[in-house]
C-alpha cells in the first residue's frame, strides 16, 4: 500500500481486480471512452510503425487490443505479457478468432521481473498499464533491460486534462465512471480504482523526468484529446 495515496497496487490485488472485470473490459473500455480510446491506441501503433520493429513487447497486453492493432499492419513477432491470468484469456481468444496465433505469444508475467534475455526487442509498448505498476521505476528499468540498444519504448497512459476540458472530467471520472463500473461491470471499486490511480500519475513533465531518471534518451511526450492521455516516446540509448 502506498501510505501517501492508500492505493493498494500490490500485484496480487491488480491481478484480482482485473481477472474481476476481464470479460467486460473491452465493452467498458470503448463504451467509458466514447470510443475514443481507439484513435489513443491508433497514434501508438503509427509510432511503433515508424522504427519498423521484427520482435516487439506488449506489456500489461490486456486483452490484447495493441498487439493485435500491430500485427494488423506491420509484419512482427510479439510477445504480449499480463499478470492477469483472465485478461490473458480474453486476449487469447480473441488472437483465435483473428487468426494470429502464429505471431504472438502471451506470458503471465509481470513488469518487473520480465521472462526474456537481455536486449530482445526492437520496440516495447505499454497502454494504461505504467500507473498500475507497483514499482514505476523498477518496472521502466526492467523494460530497458529487454529493450535493444536504439531501441523505442511508448507509453500510453492518463494524464491531467487542462481547464476548461478538466472540470468535466473530474465530474465525469467522479460520478459516470464508477457508476458504469457498478452497472456493467458490477465492480466500481475497480473504476473509483482507474479515477485515483491516474489522479495521481505523474503528469507530463514529471514522468519525462522519470524516464529521464531510469536512463531513458530523448523521451517526449504528446497531448491527446485536451490532455487527457499522453503518449510518450523514449529510446534505449545506443553503445
Ligand atoms: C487498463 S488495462 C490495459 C490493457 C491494455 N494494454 C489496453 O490498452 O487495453 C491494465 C493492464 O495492466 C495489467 N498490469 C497491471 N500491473 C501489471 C504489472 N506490474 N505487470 C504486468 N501487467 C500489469 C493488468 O492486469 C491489466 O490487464
Amino acid at each position: 500500500m502506498n501510505p501517501s495515496t492508500n492505493l493498494n497496487k500490490n500485484k496480487e490485488h491488480i491481478s484480482d481486480m482485473f481477472n474481476d472485470i476481464a470479460p467486460s473490459y473491452d465493452r467498458l473500455n470503448h463504451l467509458l471512452s466514447f470510443h475514443i480510446d481507439k484513435s489513443w491506441r491508433k497514434k501508438l501503433v503509427a509510432s511503433v510503425k515508424q522504427c519498423n520493429p521484427t520482435r516487439v513487447l506488449d506489456v500489461a497486453t490486456g486483452t490484447g487490443d495493441v498487439a493485435f492493432k500491430i500485427l494488423q499492419q506491420h509484419k512482427c513477432s510479439i510477445s504480449a505479457i499480463d499478470i492477469s491470468a483472465k485478461m490473458l484469456e480474453v486476449a487469447k481468444r480473441k488472437a483465435t478468432e483473428a487468426d494470429v496465433n502464429e505471431s504472438i505469444e502471451f506470458i503471465e508475467a509481470e513488469a518487473a521481473q520480465l521472462p526474456f534475455a537481455d536486449e530482445s526487442f526492437d520496440c516495447i509498448t505499454v497502454a494504461f498499464g505504467v500507473r498500475n505498476f507497483e514499482d514505476l521505476e523498477k518496472g521502466l528499468t526492467e523494460m530497458k533491460r529487454v529493450l535493444k540498444p536504439g531501441g523505442k519504448l511508448l507509453i500510453l497512459e492518463f494524464s491531467k486534462p487542462k481547464p476548461p476540458f478538466s472540470y468535466l472530467y473530474a465530474l465525469y471520472s467522479y460520478t459516470i465512471l464508477p457508476l458504469a463500473g457498478l452497472m456493467f461491470a458490477k465492480n466500481a471499486k475497480a473504476y473509483v480504482y482507474l479515477q485515483r490511480s491516474a489522479a495521481i500519475f505523474p503528469n507530463r513533465e514529471a514522468m519525462l523526468d522519470i524516464l529521464s531518471k531510469c536512463d531513458y534518451k530523448k523521451a517526449k511526450y504528446t497531448s491527446l484529446t485536451f490532455g487527457m492521455v499522453c503518449l510518450y516516446e523514449s529510446f534505449k540509448e545506443k553503445p
